[in-house]
């Protein structure tokens, strides 16, 4: 009897078996490498946006990683004193901590985002683990308001095609920002207004945040806004919430 052929075909069974494993294997393996934001607007222009259009002097003011009782409350008393609507992304946890906060934005007119739950980088999550991220934050919320949140801003701004398809899939819009005024470094309030001012432009989404740990100290972005809005009203901008400087729906 000759064995060589059993043993070759048991050998080939083997072989495919084996690659077929490790092939559904590789399918499941995250994607934790970053896509640049620039690259992610181009490829994905309906989902990924950094700005609006620049043919009217809009911009969007927006809010991350509150709502916080240090700084959302005196930072609404601010807005609703300018009649500026502004977009607020929320983290899920502090949401829940303080939906006295969550529902006056709300009733103030302002629009509510999704930012996650925990503020965990959204890139270093399984796929699986991000959609927990955003759904739980958007069922809090939803709980609160009664509006479900269409908007995620990834934390750390960190993304990539794997992570834009799963966001994708859960029917939200991905809103980066194009103004960046670094005051989680609880900068001080003039140097916080003279970037929005160098930097502004017709369309602009600017990022500030109403919320951070116990260790930051956040009270100068209500200063500064209060300064911002004033001096950009003088150069003639209006403030939209991110759906309509965007043209999306809610
Ligand atoms: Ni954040």
């Amino acid at each position: 009897m000759n064995l060589r052929k059993p043993i070759f075909t048991a050998w080939l069974i083997f072989l495919i078996v084996v690659n077929g494993l490790s092939s559904v294997e590789a399918a499941n393996v995250d994607n934790k490498e970053p896509t640049p934001n620039s690259i992610l607007a181009k490829q994905y222009p309906d989902t990924v946006f950094f700005s609006g259009p620049q043919n009217e002097k809009q911009i969007a003011l927006t809010f991350d990683d509150g709502p916080d009782p240090r700084v959302t409350s005196d930072l609404l008393d601010v807005l609703k004193e300018e009649e500026v609507p502004a977009t607020f992304f929320l983290l899920g946890a502090r949401a829940k901590a303080y939906p006295d906060l969550v529902l006056r934005t709300h009733n103030e007119g302002h629009l509510i985002g999704n930012h996650g739950y925990w503020h965990n980088p959204i890139i270093q999550l399984s796929d699986q683990q991000a959609t927990f991220e955003i759904e739980q934050t958007q069922q809090v919320i939803e709980q609160i308001i009664g509006v479900k949140t269409t908007l995620h801003r990834p934390p750390f701004g960190l993304l990539n095609e794997q992570k834009v398809e799963a966001i994708k899939e859960l029917d939200y819009s991905i809103i980066l920002w194009s103004v960046d005024t670094e005051d989680w470094k609880a900068s001080p309030p003039d140097q916080i207004v003279e970037t929005v001012l160098e930097t502004v432009k017709p369309g602009s989404i600017i990022l500030h945040h109403d919320g951070s740990n116990w260790d930051t100290d956040l009270t100068g972005t209500v200063t500064a806004v209060k300064k911002e809005i004033k001096e950009l009203k003088k150069q003639g901008y209006t403030f939209v919430t991110v759906n309509d400087l965007l043209g999306l729906s809610e």
